[in-house]
């Protein structure tokens, strides 16, 4: 078995890469792609040779640069912080304090197709928003100098004003890198939502069409946001907004059906008879047509009212002939005696003949959840609806979550423009009423609250503060229902890797040279703690954050710890003591695609030849 050094790895080109040379395995040669070949393979697809101004799409300044910050690696890592979370040993949510870009840059090879769903509110670009500036020569440098983690504080989140030249550039910049990485962790069943405004609605679905393509389009739902408002408007009395709606790959999916709507069944099925039972409570319809419709013809004709008396319809109704009576033989016509005479209405019972509740389709209108809903759930949370203003409302996040997760499989939501978690909120109060599993990974920056906020006085000092402060208050209940034992959250933090950044050496001093080899004899910083370096060693391994660790008694001489997770089918054996002892090496016992993960210090030649006898090594 092969012996290799585990470095710091980053799979979004290379995975990239790799389909490609699946696809077109001629147009690669001694690891470089042949472009010659490559475009003979493309044959008719390829663009007429046209001016690079004259490309369909949407360009704008920076577009380039927003490309390759995707690919560009991270250079940090997530270390646990323990005891702001709730059940953290058990839970599988997980919150994240950091920067989103970097964040998602860390999850490409553990969560690349696992994510089911993906929600993000992000900024609308208001000419009011703080919008994330990227720098893009050090990125997390200056996002540890902000959030006070190195000696300066940065100066990343500037207010993107509608008098800036490159406005729109700005936001879409921000966008763009986020949204490419997005994709790769969807699941192909798997589906985004982002909501937007009219701010920036056109300019997203350009890009989104680019990212997600066109074909993958499902819908732009309409949010009605509000109701009442309007004295103030100069126009029109602007009451919604969008939200995009994607697939990963339209083709994979079957059709989307929702869960009934408790509520909507008592409003609307408020009958019963005698087909109850077996049926339901049924809701009716007027069996005549308002317009005409249909075939006519059939569509006029006399139908005896339970009285002897004929109906006839103004103008003609909805169901043949052959259909009606078929439906008044089964009780499935209602009739209704009123001052003009006799109405009839057709039943439409809430299951089938079956007795299997009948299926619903969402709307792309959604209009019985406003902000006011979001606001008044701030002020039960957080008693001050200032807190975090205008939040999106749990209801708004729990349709999408019916449309695009099941309640069982263990479903991975992910919430990169965190704020206050509505959605992690959301998908713990849609599992406790639909008895779900569903699990979250949110994300939220942590933007400084302003000293003179609410928000600050009452406690807070970031916007991750609020957010994780609300999940616990919501497991809690805040006065209400807490959530069924179990639910849990655990939280970790975007710093620094916990290995070293390689610098080129330009000078020509001796002595300094030899002090750079010395700096590079071990790869790991100074003061490194165990359990960070092993959340490190999970991501690039490809385990998921919430991987099962635990100390393998058996060996006595060493602390071998196994990692494994219902995503991976093999495991891994970290030891990260200093040495690692003969007996140890003697009664070590691999599985063949099992990994064995311990400091290259640890071992001399002979153990490293014996022990990638065993199985995989990889030394750090
Ligand atoms: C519109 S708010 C989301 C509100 C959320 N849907 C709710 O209901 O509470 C957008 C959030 O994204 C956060 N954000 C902006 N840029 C970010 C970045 N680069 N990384 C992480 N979070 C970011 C902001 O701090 C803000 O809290």
């Amino acid at each position: 078995m092969p012996h290799e050094r585990l470095k710091p790895s980053f799979v979004f080109d290379e995975e990239r890469l790799n389909q490609l040379k699946q696809i077109v395995p001629e147009a690669f040669s001694d690891g470089k792609i042949n472009w010659d070949t490559l475009k003979e393979a493309l044959g008719e697809y390829q663009e007429e040779e046209v001016q690079d101004t004259e490309h369909f799409g949407l360009f704008w300044p920076g577009k380039r640069e927003a490309r390759k910050l995707a690919s560009i690696p991270s250079k940090g890592t997530v270390v646990p912080v323990k005891g702001e979370g709730v059940d953290e040993e058990n839970t599988r949510n997980i919150f994240i304090e950091g920067e989103n870009l970097e964040v998602l840059k860390l999850l490409q090879k553990s969560y690349a197709g696992k994510i089911k769903m993906i929600y993000i509110d992000p900024p609308y670009n208001t000419g009011n928003d703080f919008v994330y500036d990227d720098n893009f020569t050090e990125p997390l440098e200056e996002y540890l100098k902000y959030t006070g983690q190195m000696d300066e504080e940065g100066k990343l989140l500037t207010t993107n004003k509608k008098a800036d030249g490159r406005f729109h550039s700005k936001w879409l910049n921000m966008m763009y890198p986020r949204l490419r990485l997005a994709r790769n962790l969807l699941r192909e069943e798997g589906f985004i939502f982002v909501s937007i405004d009219d701010n920036e609605i056109h300019h997203l679905r350009g890009i989104m069409n680019e990212i997600f393509g066109e074909e993958n389009f499902i819908d732009c739902i309409i949010w009605k946001k509000r109701y009442g408002g309007g004295a103030k408007e100069k126009y029109l009395v602007s009451v919604h907004e969008y939200i995009l709606f994607y697939a990963k790959d339209k083709e994979s999916l079957d059709p989307i059906y929702i869960p009934h709507d408790e509520n909507a069944v008592e409003k609307y099925y408020k009958y019963k008879d005698d087909n109850y039972s077996l049926r339901g409570p049924y809701r009716t319809h007027p069996l005549e047509a308002g317009k005409a419709v249909g075939d006519r013809k059939n569509l006029i004709f006399p139908i005896p009212a339970p009285d002897g008396t004929m109906i006839i319809p103004k103008r003609q109704w909805y169901w043949s002939k052959e259909r009606v009576f078929e439906a008044i033989k089964n009780n499935e016509i209602e009739f209704v005696k009123g001052r003009d005479g006799w109405t009839v209405h057709s039943k439409q019972y809430l299951k089938d003949v079956k007795g299997e509740v009948r299926q619903s389709k969402a709307f792309s209108l959604i209009d019985d959840v406003y902000t006011q809903h979001g606001t008044k759930e701030m002020i039960d949370i957080f008693k001050d609806p200032r807190v975090f203003p205008y939040p999106k409302p749990t209801g708004l996040i729990k349709a999408l979550l019916n449309i695009a997760t099941e309640k069982e499989n263990n479903e991975i939501i992910l919430d990169f423009f965190a704020g206050s978690c509505t959605t992690a909120h959301a998908i713990m109060d849609l599992n406790k009423e639909d008895g779900g599993n569903r699990k979250f990974i949110c994300c939220q920056m942590p933007e400084q609250c302003d000293k003179e906020s609410p928000a600050y006085k009452a406690g807070y000092k970031t916007i991750a503060d609020i957010a994780k402060d609300r999940i616990r208050k919501a497991i809690n209940g805040y006065g209400k229902s807490a959530q069924p034992e179990k639910t849990g959250f655990r939280v970790v933090k975007l710093t620094n890797s916990n290995f070293k950044q390689w610098q080129d050496y330009k000078g020509k001093d001796l002595k300094e040279l030899q002090q750079v080899f010395e700096h590079w004899q071990s790869p790991l910083v100074e003061g490194w703690k165990e359990e960070n370096l092993l959340v490190e060693i999970l991501l690039q391994e490809g385990f998921p954050l919430d991987s099962k660790t635990g100390y393998l008694e058996k060996y006595n001489k060493n602390k071998i710890i196994q990692v494994t997770s219902a995503f991976c089918e093999h495991k891994l054996l970290v030891c990260l003591d200093k040495n690692v002892e003969q007996e140890t090496i003697g009664e070590l016992v691999l599985d063949s695609e099992d990994r064995f993960i311990c400091l290259d210090s640890a071992l001399n030649d002979e153990q490293k030849v014996r022990l990638s006898d065993k199985g995989f090594l990889k030394t750090i």
